[in-house]
């Protein structure tokens, strides 16, 4: 058929359409091998293998049992009258109550509802309504995990016991200097035991801390400058020019993870004149990040923080960090350093969070799961890829029964972590702590 007024081809209806709109589009998936936790999947067994902060030393006390679900199962964390901390199942091995009514006693945890206690490995000592304390009570086991107490955090293992590795130490964090301690606390309701918890997938945040181009954009020129102390004790406002930023950013595989550097030109020279200097943000296997301080940015000095992502289950996770300080603003600051129009995130109203979004917003609506088969990966997505490449090759790993990336070995020392902020050799005063070896 022809137009009879133009001489040219009518097409049949939707023969030239624009195939880019919503319809018909296959279901959105998500990548469960990096994402689900649970027991008997193969994150979730690779995540198994490590150690996991559950608990602030500090706050877990003596006085009631808490609820930690972690890796999808869920679990009372407590500490026993003599200070001992013990994880166990939350539901009781006789017929199913659950702890968190329970009663912390000298030795162990009791059951509300026929008084059985459970040391802090599980062995039951008594049975309250058996002749004698229950005389086949140590039949009874009240399923376990083994804790170890470090950095001022309480670290679970959930993994098969005969695997079960030395938890990690980090140069970092140890040891304590001149004045220095732990510093735990999210000083935020809610978290003063098990740390801050959020509603979305693990990985989306893990992801995020080698993402470094967000900060171009999301922490600055969308929605202000959110780090406190920029242009002032922190970075300059050059720093966040989002048209160089992915020139000025490389991605290198370390000992223990991924990292990017960011390099930017600051006038914090000797004598105030232009130095050059190296930004540089770690992710340790398998959920460790290690951010240095971004409100008062001072180069050369040691790392002092990790930050762990612990999934809870596939749609929530934990934030839990150490950071070894003898300032208490330092730790202050590293908890409230990020404002939105100057307010905490929390403080914040639905229309603020629309003009003003940060993290969590950006974070927490990419889904419960962020959906992999809807993105569209980009050049500046290449830590993204990498992080995902060596949790993939950790997942392989276990599955093939070879150790995988991040589990420690019998007297391995203390690890080096490569987050910090350097001086690039060359420029100002050379640095005290040198930058990795490029491309380490
Ligand atoms: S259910 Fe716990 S003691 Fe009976
Ligand atoms: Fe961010």
């Amino acid at each position: 058929m022809t137009d009879t007024r133009t001489d040219t081809p009518i097409r049949a209806a939707g023969a030239a359409a624009d195939t880019g709109t919503g319809y018909g589009r296959s279901p959105a998936t998500h990548d469960a091998r990096l994402t689900e936790v649970g027991p008997g999947t193969p994150m979730g067994e690779a995540l198994r293998r490590h150690w996991h902060p559950v608990a602030r030393s500090a706050g877990l006390t003596s006085d009631v049992p808490h609820r930690a679900r972690l890796l999808g199962e869920d679990l009372i964390v407590f500490r026993d009258g003599q200070g001992r901390p013990g994880v166990v199942f939350e539901r009781c091995a006789h017929r199913g109550s659950s702890l968190f009514y329970g009663r912390i006693e000298d030795d162990g945890i009791r059951c509300c509802y026929h008084g059985w206690k459970f040391d802090v490995q599980g062995r039951c000592l008594q049975q309250a309504c058996e002749k004698d304390g229950g005389l086949r009570r140590g039949l009874a086991r009240q399923p376990w995990y083994p804790v170890e107490e470090r950095y001022g955090l309480v670290f679970v293992y959930m993994g098969p016991p005969d695997q079960k590795p030395p938890l990690p130490r980090y140069e970092c964090l140890e040891p304590l200097g001149e004045g220095e301690s732990y510093h735990t606390d999210w000083l935020a309701p809610g978290a003063q035991v098990l740390g801050l918890e959020q509603d979305f997938n693990w990985l989306q945040i893990f992801e995020n801390a080698v993402d470094p181009v967000h900060a171009a954009w999301l922490h600055s020129n969308h929605s202000g400058f959110q780090f406190e102390g920029t242009g002032t004790t922190g970075f300059p406002e050059g720093y966040y020019d989002h048209t160089t930023a992915a020139d000025r950013t490389t991605y290198h595989r370390t000992a223990h993870g991924v990292k990017y550097t960011w390099r930017y030109q600051d006038t914090k020279g000797p004598g105030g004149g232009p130095v050059d200097l190296d930004w540089s943000v770690e992710c340790l296997l398998p959920n460790i990040i290690a951010l240095p301080d971004f409100v008062r940015t001072v180069p050369d000095v040691r790392h002092d923080m990790l930050l762990w992502v612990v999934p809870v289950d596939d749609t929530h996770h934990r934030l839990v960090f150490s950071l070894r300080s003898a300032d208490p603003e330092r730790a202050s600051s590293f908890v409230f350093g990020i404002k939105q129009n100057g307010k905490n995130g929390w403080e914040l109203s639905e229309e603020e969070q629309q003009r003003f979004p940060g993290d969590y917003e950006a974070q927490r609506s990419q889904g419960d799961i962020t959906r992999h088969s809807e993105e569209t990966l980009a050049p500046s997505d290449r830590g993204v890829v990498m992080l995902r490449r060596m949790l993939r090759a950790m997942v392989d790993d276990v599955e093939a029964g070879r150790t995988p990336a991040g589990v420690a070995g019998p007297g391995e020392p203390a690890r080096r972590v490569e987050a910090g902020l350097f001086t690039r050799a060359g420029t100002g005063s050379e640095p005290s702590v040198p930058a990795a070896a490029p491309g380490a």
